[in-house]
């Protein structure tokens, strides 16, 4: 039963899809927009290439393939040494690399690989939804509003797909050489259908102790880097950081911890990282709020902070859609400029990064629908405010 009802309304699902997409239509001479099948073919395509961060090489030649194939101006920015083979793909219409609005997402994904696998309504695998689905879901809509004649043949999207974003964000810091400029940037990454209003920031804590090493049956020659650690950590977990309305609370995650040589070992050395997401941009206090709480506890732990950014807003200014406030950071500060930024994509971040990352087909087919809405609704909004002027 339970079966068939599923079997059912995907078959409605799909159905619903073939009339949004009017691909009973004529096709127009710019474009023939992807059907159901060709969109779940796409996403299947790239969760298939494995493109841990470092190793994006194959997707992006892929992605240039497709795109030029189905008719884009394809640029292949190279990201690193020419042997690694890694590019962002820039994909327009026409010959105008300038574009009012840019839709954006990452193509590589956290380690390890997991196979493409489709059991009835759900399609597992590494990258399914982090973020294959959305990639897949904004080459659809760009080609629905293609083939309905709903953007101009030159000048209103481009397409960039970077790397690196899981790994420091490298592919995206590189696109700003492009120099290029939009007006609204459309972000893909795992928000559960929703319209992000905004993402907490991040900041990275190192907590190091240096001991004495000796024999472990003479406890007092030593001096135990192992435990001064464990006391400043206990100091760490019991800090209270800020918080705010809009992100809620500052959270901590102690990630790694390391430390020692054997048991019989008085250990000289231990350290331990943390990742902290900001809920407020009041980071110098943040970070001084946990030096304090470490020194406390235990004083000869030192304290070290990597990066440390204050939470992103994001723009929520398009009707229809349900907003969220995601935990993660994305690649969106790492792209400069004066543009409007959306952040919305298929598939939970709860799944994301796991041995059990899937996507709902009908997640991904919903997410078309919703790509096309903001583009067209950004594109509709730059026009009524040059009016205006
Ligand atoms: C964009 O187009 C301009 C004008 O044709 C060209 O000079 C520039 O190199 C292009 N940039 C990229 C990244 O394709
Ligand atoms: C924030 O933390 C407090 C306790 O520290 C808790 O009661 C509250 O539910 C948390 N808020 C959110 C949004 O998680």
């Amino acid at each position: 039963m339970k079966t068939l009802r599923l079997t059912h309304s995907l078959l409605y699902a799909g159905l619903a899809l073939s009339r949004a997409w009017n691909i009973q239509q004529p096709l127009s001479d710019h474009g023939a927009s992807l059907g159901s099948s060709d969109l779940l073919e796409l996403h299947k395509s790239l969760v298939e290439i494995p493109s841990i961060s470092g190793s994006e090489g194959e997707v992006g030649r892929f992605l240039h393939k497709y795109l030029k194939q189905r008719g884009y101006t394809v640029y292949a920015q190279p990201i690193g040494t020419y042997s690694e083979g890694r590019q962002n793909i820039l994909a327009y219409l026409g010959d105008s690399n300038q574009t009012r609005v840019l839709v954006t997402s990452h193509i590589d994904t956290v380690p390890s690989f997991l196979p493409y696998e489709r059991r009835g309504s759900k399609i597992w695998g590494r990258g399914t939804v982090d973020a294959k689905g959305s990639v897949a879901a904004q080459i659809a809509a760009v080609e629905l509003l293609r083939s309905a004649n709903e953007i101009a043949e030159k000048g209103d999207v481009a397409l960039l797909f970077v790397v690196g974003e899981e790994n420091g964000g490298g592919g995206m810091h590189a696109a700003n050489e492009l120099g290029l400029a939009w007006e609204a940037v459309i972000f893909g990454e795992p928000t559960e259908l929703k319209l992000a209003r905004g993402h907490k920031g991040g900041m990275v804590v190192v907590l190091t102790a240096e001991g004495k090493a000796g024999h472990s049956g003479y406890p007092e020659l030593g001096t135990n880097a192992i435990d001064l650690l464990v006391c400043g950590l206990a100091g760490l977990q019991s800090a209270e950081l800020p918080w705010s309305e809009e992100f809620g609370n500052t959270t901590l995650n102690v990630g790694v911890i390391q430390g020692g040589v054997a048991a019989n070992v008085i250990p000289a050395q231990a350290s331990a990282t943390a990742v902290v997401r900001l809920a407020t941009d009041r980071v110098d206090e943040t970070k001084a709020i946990i030096e304090r709480a470490v020194q406390r506890a235990s004083p000869e732990v030192r304290v070290e902070f990597r990066s440390g950014r204050g939470p992103v807003s994001t723009d929520y200014d398009i009707q229809g859609f349900d907003t969220v406030i995601l935990n993660y950071g994305t690649d969106i500060p790492n792209l400069k400029g004066d543009h409007k930024r959306y952040l919305y994509g298929p598939g939970s971040i709860h799944v994301a990064h796991s041995n059990h990352e899937h996507l709902d087909v009908s997640d991904l087919e919903a997410a078309v629908e919703s790509y096309r809405i903001l583009i067209s609704e950004a594109l509709q909004m730059g026009r009524s405010s040059s009016l205006e002027l």
